[in-house]
C-alpha cells in the first residue's frame, strides 16, 4: 500500500490527513478545489478519467453555507447535491480501490444530530453516509475498510467561517478547546500503519465528547 488520494487535501482536515500519510511513506495526491471541484460534475469526470485506482481514498470536500431551509435556492440544493453526494458517488463508481485498501469519508457530527442552520450539510452527508455503509459490505469482500469520520468542532478555516467568536465558543466545549486537524490526520495514518481492517462500516464521532448520543 503506497498510494493515496485525499480530496480537499489543500487545507484543514484534508491537508492534515495528507501530511500524516506522507509521514508514513505514502505517495499522496492531495487536491484543492482548483484540481477537483466536487460540485462540478465535469471536473469530477475529468479527475476520474485520470485516476483509475488507488490504495487509500479520502472523500472530503468543502462544507456548504449555513442557511435556513426557506432561504435555500433550487440552484444551491443542486450545487451541494453534487458537491456532497453525487460527486462522491461518481468517484466511487469509477476509481477502483485496491485489495486491502481503505476509504475514509469526512462527514460531520450533523449526520447524528441534524442542525437547522446546517440543513444542506445534514441532508446530503447523511445520504452519502448511507451509500458508504451499504457499499462497505461489497468492499469487505476485497478486504477494503470503510470508515466514516464525523468531526465535531475542529480548528480550521471552516469553523472560523461558521462561528463568530471561536475563542469563546471553544471555552464552552467539554475539552475547552477545538479538535486539531492533526488529531484526525494521525488517527487515519495509525489505522493504516497498524493494518487495522475489522473497523469498517462504522462512524467515528471525532468530537471531544461534545455530542450527547451514545451511538
Ligand atoms: N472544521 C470543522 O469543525 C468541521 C466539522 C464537521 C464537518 N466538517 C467538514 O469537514 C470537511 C473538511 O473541513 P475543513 O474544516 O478541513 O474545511 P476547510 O478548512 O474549509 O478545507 C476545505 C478543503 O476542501 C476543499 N474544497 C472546498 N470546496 C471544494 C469543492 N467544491 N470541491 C473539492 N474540494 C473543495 C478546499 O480546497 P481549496 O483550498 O482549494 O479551497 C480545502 O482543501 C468539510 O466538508 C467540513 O464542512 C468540518
Amino acid at each position: 500500500m503506497t498510494r493515496a488520494i485525499v480530496i480537499g487535501g489543500s487545507r484543514g482536515i484534508g491537508k492534515a490527513i495528507s501530511d500524516s500519510l506522507v509521514e508514513i511513506g505514502f505517495d499522496v495526491i492531495a487536491t484543492s478545489k482548483k484540481d477537483l471541484d466536487t460540485s462540478d460534475l465535469e471536473s469530477v469526470k475529468n479527475f476520474v478519467n485520470n485516476h483509475k485506482d488507488v490504495d487509500v481514498l479520502v472523500l472530503n470536500t468543502g462544507g456548504p453555507p449555513a442557511k435556513e431551509f426557506f432561504s435555500i435556492s433550487e440552484e444551491e440544493w443542486q450545487k451541494y447535491h453534487n458537491q456532497l453526494f453525487l460527486g462522491f458517488c461518481i468517484i466511487l463508481k469509477n476509481i477502483s480501490i485496491n485489495e486491502g485498501g481503505y476509504i475514509f469519508l469526512i462527514s460531520s457530527s450533523v449526520i447524528k444530530e441534524p442542525n437547522p442552520s446546517l440543513i444542506i450539510s445534514s441532508a446530503y452527508r447523511l445520504a452519502f453516509s448511507s451509500v458508504l455503509k451499504i457499499l462497505s459490505k461489497n468492499y469487505a469482500e476485497k478486504n477494503i475498510s470503510c470508515i466514516n469520520i464525523a468531526p465535531g468542532p475542529i480548528n480550521t478555516q471552516r469553523t472560523k467561517e461558521l462561528i463568530d467568536n471561536v475563542e469563546e465558543y471553544a471555552k464552552s466545549l467539554p475539552m475547552k478547546r477545538l479538535g486539531e486537524p492533526k488529531e484526525i490526520g494521525d488517527f487515519v495514518s495509525s489505522i493504516i500503519k497498524n493494518n487495522i481492517k475489522y473497523l469498517s462500516g462504522v462512524v467515528i464521532n471525532f468530537d471531544g465528547s461534545n455530542s450527547s448520543h451514545i451511538f
